[in-house]
Formats: C-alpha cells, structure tokens, sequence
C-alpha cells in the first residue's frame, strides 16, 4: 500500500516504523515526519495543519490510505476534507473529532449513551460557575471546554484555587476560546489508564492496555506534560473489565454518534480511572457508582502510550487500519504478542517550561537488542541529528516481562546523550508497586 502518515511526533515515528513491519512492503510518507521517520518513511516538507497542502498532496500522489495522527487537523477536517476528494483517512471526521475537541460535546454524548463519567456542568458565567462550586467538594476539576494544549484542566485543592481557575479562563481570558466555556467536573479517586480502540463506525476493537506518566518527575511530582513515558499492559486493567470496557463505553459512544449522523472511524482513546482493589491509590467511588469512569476521550493514538502499543502488535497493521477506515473492522485484524513494553520519554531541560533546542544527540546508532528508539521532537542537519523539541526520544524496551521491558529500554537510554537532557527513572512504578 501507499500510506501517508500525518504528524511529526514520536507517535508518528511509532505508526511509521510498525506499518514498516508488516509482511507486506508498503511505500510510506510522512508529513512533515521528522529525523527519526527518514529511516522508515520519505518526509513530506507538509505542516500536519496545513490541510489544503496535505489534500493537494493526496490528490496528485493518491494514497491508498492517509493516517492522521494529531488532533488538530481531525478537528480541522483533514479527514473530512480527503474523504471529498475520495480519498480513504484513518482518523475521525470533524464533528467525530469533537469528543477530544469539546470537553462538554464529550459529557453530552456520555450522558445520553449512559457512559460512566465523572459529574459534570458547564458555565459561560463566572459568577454562577463559582456558586455551583459548593455541590462539588474538593478537590474539584475545572475543565476549559476546548483544546488547550493539555493546559486547560486544573485540579484545585482548595475553593480559592478554582475560583482562580474558574477567573483566569472566564474572566482574564487566559485560555482564549478554549476557555470561554468552562467545566466543573467531580474528583474521581484511583489509578489512570488508556484504552485504545480501533472503531469502523459500528464495531470497536481494543488495543492492549497502557498507562503514561504525566507528572514531569519522579513519583508523579512537578507539573503536568505530554508523556514522560509509557508502558503496556496496564495490570490495573484486570481482563474482566475489557468486556465493561467495550460494552458500556466505547461502544455506546460510538453508537450515540451513529445517531447523531456521525459515523465514528479511527482511534476512540479512553482515559480511564480505574477505582477498585487493584488500582493505586483508591479512594472514595465515583458517583456513577462504576469503578471505571472515563476522564476524557480523544479521536487518536495517545503519545507516548502508541510508542508502547504498537510494537506489542502483529499482524498487518495497515490492514486494520484500512479496515477500521473503511467499515470492515475484525476482531481477527488486531494480534497481540504476549509480552510487555515500556517507554521512557528523554526530554529537552526546562521542559515543560522553556527548553533551548539544537543540541546535537549523540548514540543513536549501534544495536540496540530489544530497544527501538523514535523521534518525537528531533531534525536532522546533514549527518547530525539535533534537538527540535521539548518531548525529543521515546525509547520503547521490549521483554517477556514488564520489568525486563523497562531494563532494556533504560540501557538504551543511557547510550544516549544531549546536553541538558533529561528523564524519569520511575517508568512502570506502579505496575511494580503492585507486585
Ligand atoms: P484531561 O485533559 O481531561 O485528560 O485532564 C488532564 C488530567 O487531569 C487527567 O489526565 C487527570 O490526571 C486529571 N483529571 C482530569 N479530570 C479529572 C477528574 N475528574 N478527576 C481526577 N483527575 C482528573
Ligand atoms: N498521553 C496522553 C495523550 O496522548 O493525550
């Protein structure tokens, strides 16, 4: 096949490099791609938000398949926009999209398919918002409705904080239109996770469970980021709550959609809480008396959590997602291997404040047994490979077991250098904590 990936992230390095596993040889691009996606893919000089380029790309070069990675250009209509020319998009159409790109369109769709979730109101007024804030407790999440860049949900401890919060996106602006609805969302206790599922519109399979680490530090401290790395499975996922998983959540949402006239084709991400025996901490339940709530939901493969993922996958990748695409989704199109990854972000220092880029990265050459290294924020200049953003290399290790998985990608890293790089040493801890 010749597939088009969307992106430049680590993600795409990791949906590049798994479609370059398949038994059949694919011809892939990437846009724009970045230094490590030169190895798998030929790179397209195309921002992934630059939808007429992509499209005018695609009408010449006629992909059998493009795979968008980001949200952005889902909620622009990239997908949308291809599908017009007649073109075949891994990705949801836009109004699909809006479940990552409206927290409230997410809550409406959840609450009219019966989904359990945290509860929820939305305010335009900052005066009524923080009068609600005494049915909430603390803490209390307070949510800006649109995307914000992992920026826009606060988790205030105490009144004054939210009402800050509830201040800086209604009142001060901060957020801009991200931020000028905004959500008062229930606390929910326990142990985050990430499910993955492929969707055809109808039909949903789920991709092995995974969890990322969002603190930037060690022990879950200092502020939130993208990903500091990921690993799968998850163990708080126990197999007896996949089917509760598919069942009473992505599918139903995939459903409402269906009768709202959206036809929901890609990946559904559920963030989960998982609040039982097994999760670390728990705590009181949620109101919706599940012990799995959705966080949030996004319309793509999670990063770093995919660089996890993917590489337990066999099979043909590209055929279930050209299946998912074309509403001919199998449970026979995902093959899991039994065994576990796990993946340790190195990032760029300061990050995620201020960071200098263009340090040159040496060791990334040599074997590496078991280890895969992808790009998320690099760019080559001649022979060199420099630095090019905050989140820079995923390092993803390979084992039979979680912690032989961890070893191997952190004797990786430590091959690896840049000037003020930096990483968390505590990938997978809770997996660990548990043993
Ligand atoms: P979101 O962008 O909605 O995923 O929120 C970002 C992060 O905030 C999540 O990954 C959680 O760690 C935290 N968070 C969001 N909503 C809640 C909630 N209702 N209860 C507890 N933590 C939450
Ligand atoms: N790792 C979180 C995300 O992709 O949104």
């Amino acid at each position: 096949m010749k597939i088009l990936v969307v992106g430049s992230g680590g993600r795409e390095h990791a949906i590049a490099w798994r479609l370059a596993q398949d038994a059949e040889r694919h011809q892939l691009f990437c846009a724009p791609g970045n230094a490590g996606t030169r190895a798998v893919a030929t790179n397209v000089d195309l921002k992934a938000e630059d939808i007429t380029g992509i499209v005018a790309w695609a009408k010449a070069e006629r992909p059998d398949l493009v795979v968008v990675g980001p949200e952005a250009p889902l909620v622009a209509g990239l997908v949308d926009a291809l599908a017009a020319e007649g073109i075949v998009a891994f990705g949801p159409v836009a109004a699909g999209a809006r479940l990552e790109g409206s927290k409230r369109f997410a809550k409406e769709v959840m609450d009219a398919a019966g989904v359990p979730t945290g509860k929820a109101q939305t305010f335009t007024d900052a005066v009524a918002a923080k009068a609600a804030l005494a049915d909430y407790g603390l803490p209390v999440v307070v949510k800006a409705d649109g995307l914000a860049a992992g920026k826009g949900v606060i988790v205030a401890e105490t009144r004054a904080d939210a009402e800050a919060a509830i201040d800086d996106m209604l009142v001060a602006n901060k957020f801009g239109a991200a931020g000028a609805e905004v959500l008062l969302e229930e606390f929910l206790h326990g142990e985050e996770c990430s499910i993955l599922a492929l969707v055809d519109g109808e039909r949903a399979v789920l991709l092995p469970s995974s969890q990322d680490h969002k603190r930037v530090f060690d022990g879950d401290k200092g502020p939130n980021t993208g990903g500091m790395g990921a690993y799968s499975p998850a163990p708080v996922i126990t197999s007896d709550k996949l089917p509760l998983i598919r069942d009473r959540i992505i599918l139903p949402v995939v459903r409402e959609l269906k009768r709202r006239g959206i036809t929901y084709r890609g990946i559904l991400y559920a963030g989960l809480m998982v609040n039982d025996e097994n999760s670390n901490p728990h705590g009181p339940l949620a109101k919706s008396g599940s012990t799995v709530n959705v966080v949030e939901f996004n319309a793509r493969f999670g990063d770093p959590e995919t660089e996890a993922v993917l590489p337990r996958l066999g099979g043909s990748f590209a055929t279930a997602l050209l299946h998912a695409a074309t509403g001919c989704l199998s449970d026979a199109d995902v093959v899991v291997r039994d065994e576990s990854a796990a993946t340790v972000i190195i990032a760029s220092g300061g990050y995620p404040g201020g960071y200098e880029k263009g340090k040159e990265i040496s060791g990334l050459g040599g074997e590496m047994p078991n280890a895969i290294v992808f790009h998320c924020g690099t760019r080559a200049e001649g022979d060199r490979v420099l630095t090019a953003g905050g989140r820079v290399l995923s390092v993803t290790g390979i084992g039979a077991t979680l912690r032989e998985a961890v070893d191997r990608a952190y004797a990786a890293v430590g091959r690896i250098s840049f000037e003020k790089s930096f990483h968390r040493s505590d990938i997978a801890h809770r997996a660990f904590e548990r043993d």
